[in-house]
């Protein structure tokens, strides 16, 4: 079965940036003269994906007037001989809709909020706060690994020990090279991670994970987590993981973001 759907969520405060997140929304920051999430759009592009919701809230809306068309700037540069930037400012060629998180109560409330766009379907998620640069899109390998194993798919990276408390880890059974069984997975493990295997911010889900999510009851700072949700489809089937091969930069970090920039300056040869 085709995957055509693709959810962004893009609601979270972004304390860890703050105080430039309290008006400039995180996946707007710049690379390159683009936004953050433009990097992202372009990546479900590239996978296949034919529809896009891009979960917001209240704070966001710079995000909708940026994959808009501004006919009014457009008319602007035919008038001043810029014509040829008109090409920098036309929207990306995929349907996206909007919808509101009214409440920041967690990555897993956003995405229950998603469930009648999805109707039924496998979807993919990408978080649009981790970036990646990678020759071979690791979202299609991802996509085509789910068609095989016929389960939910979640991407994965090595990281070092002293990081491993900033992730969701996995506890696995490797079933092949770059393929794993999840048989746990934790949280932000302060002590005794079970893996070095982290959880990136792609995946490939069947839609049975909303009734999953629907059922995890809000963590202590009460928001709902898509980590319990993913616990809750290992107790009773199947759910993997394949590591990913591309550069992955987390930019809900300042360092994170930093080393981004830095890496594509270096691409460019400045
Ligand atoms: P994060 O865990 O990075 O949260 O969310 P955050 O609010 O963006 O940033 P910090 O931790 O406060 O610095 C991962 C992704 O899930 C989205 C975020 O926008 C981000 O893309 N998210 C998070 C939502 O859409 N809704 C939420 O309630 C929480």
């Amino acid at each position: 079965m085709k995957v055509k759907k693709a959810i962004i969520p893009a609601a979270g405060f972004g304390t860890r940036n703050l105080p430039i997140t309290k008006v400039v929304p995180k996946e707007m920051f710049p690379i390159q003269g683009k936004p953050a999430i433009h990097y992202v759009v372009e990546e479900a592009i590239q996978s296949g994906i034919e529809e896009i919701l891009i979960i917001i809230s209240r704070s966001k809306t710079s995000i909708i007037d940026y994959f808009d068309r501004s006919i009014e700037l457009e008319n602007f540069l035919k008038e001043r001989n810029k014509s040829h930037l008109i090409h920098k400012i036309m929207p990306p060629s995929v349907h996206i809709q909007y919808l509101r998180q009214p409440v920041a109560n967690g990555l897993g409330d956003a995405l229950l909020l998603a469930e009648p766009f999805i109707n039924d379907e496998p979807f993919v998620v990408l978080l649009p706060d981790d970036i990646f640069i990678d020759k071979e899109c690791d979202l299609i390998q991802l996509i085509e690994t789910f068609k095989q194993v016929h389960s939910s798919v979640v991407g994965v990276k090595y990281v070092e020990d002293d990081l491993l408390k900033n992730y969701g880890v996995i506890k696995e059974n490797k079933v092949k090279d770059n393929l794993y069984e999840i048989l746990d997975i934790v949280e932000k493990p302060q002590n005794h991670p079970p893996s070095n295997l982290a959880v990136v911010g792609r995946y490939v889900f069947n839609p049975d994970i909303f009734s999953y999510l629907k059922k995890v009851k809000p963590d202590k700072s009460g928001e709902v987590q898509l980590t319990a949700g993913l616990k809750g489809i290992i107790v009773d089937k199947k759910c993997f993981a394949k590591e990913v091969v591309g550069e992955r930069y987390d930019i809900g970090t300042e360092v994170g973001y930093v080393k981004l920039i830095e890496r594509m300056n270096i691409n460019d040869g400045k």
